[in-house]
């Protein structure tokens, strides 16, 4: 997978992303044949427990870019630019997708519209190819005050179409549309010659994107409507801990197989 491929994909098949934040799930998730592989700031929240992903740093994310890419040596890897990676000075914004980069991953993802589009632009010139994310953005929460889904208004519209056209015009290679409503996500995709993924976003995008932990219903506490999830991994997991926890109490675990009973030497 590359960009060129990504941008081909449009109108012809389906891109298939997903969220990654270890060697074993990159590992994994490449096994499947996902397309795409998002080391996303939701690391925040499924992995460190925060509330929202304003947390989330640099030094949070470079080690799991670095996991993910030896798990998955085939697979396209974007990295998520972490609240005050990129806000600061295009300079810092540069030199922190730079590290992304080193650290392995092929592209990087950028919340926002037409405020970072010249942003982007410079770094699609420096080869670093840029994922846009319009929508309901989560480093925005403060300022949305809310999940509530985007496109319900005239201006709310008249602003995403201008966001991504904006980011398409700076040479963006794809766009993730979060949390909006599925004709408005429609018009977006048909008005772009870039890709859209979706995330509650309906099915006229031309990929999906999810959360590992939402997608294998190991994040339970809490289930948006457009999650799907195509296995309950808490309760398997959990059912083997307790199995595990009364066999040891039982002392039927280790039993002989589980332990080496000749004495040598
Ligand atoms: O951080 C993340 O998981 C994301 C996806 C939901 C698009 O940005
Ligand atoms: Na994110």
């Amino acid at each position: 997978m590359n960009v060129r491929k990504i941008i081909n994909s449009k109108g012809k098949e389906k891109l298939s992303m997903i969220t990654v934040y270890s060697y074993f799930q990159a590992k994994m998730a490449e096994e499947a044949g996902i397309d795409l592989l998002l080391v996303g700031d939701s690391y925040g929240n499924v992995m460190l427990g925060y509330e929202n992903t304003l947390p989330v740093s640099m030094e949070h994310l470079l080690p799991v870019v670095e996991a993910v890419k030896r798990g998955a040596r085939n697979s396209f890897i974007i990295a998520d630019m972490p609240f005050m990676s990129y806000q600061p000075s295009e300079s810092e914004a540069i030199k922190n997708a730079c590290l992304f980069m080193k650290a392995g991953a092929n592209a990087v993802k950028i919340e926002g519209g037409v405020e970072v589009a010249s942003l982007i632009k410079k770094l699609t010139d420096y080869g670093i190819p840029v994922m846009g994310h319009v929508g309901l953005t989560p480093q925005h929460l403060n300022k949305i005050g809310g999940y509530f889904v985007q496109g319900r208004s005239e201006k709310s519209i008249k602003n995403l179409v201008e966001n991504v056209n904006a980011l398409e015009d700076a040479g963006a290679f794809a766009i993730v549309l979060e949390l909006i409503v599925e004709e408005v996500a429609r018009t977006l995709t048909e008005e772009l010659k870039i890709p859209t993924i979706g995330i509650g976003s309906g099915k006229y995008c031309d990929g999906q994107v999810l959360v590992w932990h939402d997608l294998l219903g190991i994040n339970t506490e809490f289930k948006p409507t457009f999650v799907k999830r195509y296995a309950n991994l808490r309760e398997t997991i959990v059912n083997a801990l307790k199995r595990y926890d009364e066999e040891v109490k039982s002392v039927k675990f280790p039993s002989d197989e589980h332990s080496f009973r000749e004495v040598k030497g």
